[in-house]
């Protein structure tokens, strides 16, 4: 990917680099063209070389004169704090209001978005279904909108773990990732920039816990570079061959009371040395945190040589930063 073409500047020209379409949601990764998801990551490598300079940083005041609203109503830390300090580097603002008070009960969302229209430029929202981000892009035509997490997508996330594995391998495209465990948010925004990034993915879920049909048909729709997305049952055959081992919590978030059915469902599908053994030679662990070690994970893994989950982490901000930079036009 060539990423001489990209425009980052403290300046106010707002032309935007001829492979970047502009976007005002960021709601799944499916929102982003391939090009634009190419040219987010190549930003990312660019500012991550860059934050080494500090203040003279060329983009320490891009988002001068922004802010952005980081709306959770789950816990989070990287995804929150990558946010806060991206902003905070970029020259913009950030605002943090109660969940009491902008998801809760307490007034329509529609409301919650018109209100903040006015006064922000971009909405993070970390919540429950994906139907309540639909509800804010509805009420608004200004604002830009972030999907922080939901029960359905992680668009964030994918971002960092693409970024990750170009990093690792040098390119994306031709990789082989192996994806152990839930078919879950991480598991659908992984597929998809996979699939447009033409890396191939080798998934393997325990039965009734497998990516949901609708995410497999619309990354096997964008797929591009010939990409192959297999499914197994059985998480040796899926690491055969693979570059890289990812695995995510047997529980997400909100589904705390299934987490006793879960880890007797899950309980062959922990990512071992063993397991990791039966990859690459060179293959490395991710995996996107807070990890549980000894039930998805054993500790000789993510704490091991082969790990790579703090560099997903900190790629977050790189990735945040970009993405930001790319929906207030100033790439
Ligand atoms: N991976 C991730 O989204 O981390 P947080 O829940 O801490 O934001």
């Amino acid at each position: 990917m060539d990423t001489g073409d990209t425009n980052l500047s403290n300046s106010d020209n707002r032309s935007l680099s001829p492979s970047v379409t502009p976007i005002r949601t960021y709601l799944s990764v499916l929102d982003l063209t391939p090009d634009s998801l190419e040219a987010c990551l190549g930003v990312a490598e660019r500012l991550k070389q860059e934050r080494r300079m500090g203040f003279s940083a060329p983009t320490t005041s891009a988002l001068s004169g922004h802010s952005l609203a980081l709306l959770f109503d789950k816990p989070s830390l990287r995804t929150r704090t990558g946010f806060e300090i991206a902003m905070r580097e970029l020259g913009g603002t950030v605002t943090c209001p109660p969940s009491a008070d902008a998801l809760g009960t307490r007034e329509e969302l529609a409301d919650v978005a018109r209100t903040l229209e006015r006064w922000v430029s971009v909405a993070a929202i970390r919540t429950f279904e994906q139907s309540r981000l639909y509800e804010f892009v509805k009420a608004t035509t200004k604002l830009r909108i972030v999907n922080a997490l939901t029960n359905e997508e992680h668009p964030c996330q994918a971002l960092a773990d693409c970024l990750t594995i170009k990093e690792r391998c040098g390119s994306v495209q031709g990789q082989t990732l192996a994806y152990i465990g839930d078919g879950n948010n991480v598991a659908t925004s992984l597929t998809h920039a996979a699939s447009m990034l033409g890396l191939n993915l080798r998934l393997a879920s325990p039965k009734d816990y497998s990516l949901p049909e609708e995410s497999l048909a619309a990354a096997r729709q964008a797929a591009r570079h010939g990409a192959e997305i297999l499914q197994f049952d059985d998480p040796v055959e899926a690491v055969r061959g693979a570059d890289a081992v990812y695995t995510d919590v047997w529980t997400s978030m909100g589904q705390e009371v299934e987490a006793s059915h879960r880890r007797d469902a899950f309980s062959g599908y922990r990512v071992t040395d063993s397991l990791m053994n039966e990859a690459n030679p060179d293959a490395f662990f991710m995996h996107c945190l807070p990890a549980h070690r000894g039930e998805e994970v054993d500790p000789a893994v993510i704490d091991g040589a082969r790990s790579a989950v703090f560099d997903q982490a900190e790629n977050r901000l790189h990735t945040q930063k970009a993405l930001l930079l790319m929906m207030l036009q100033k790439i």
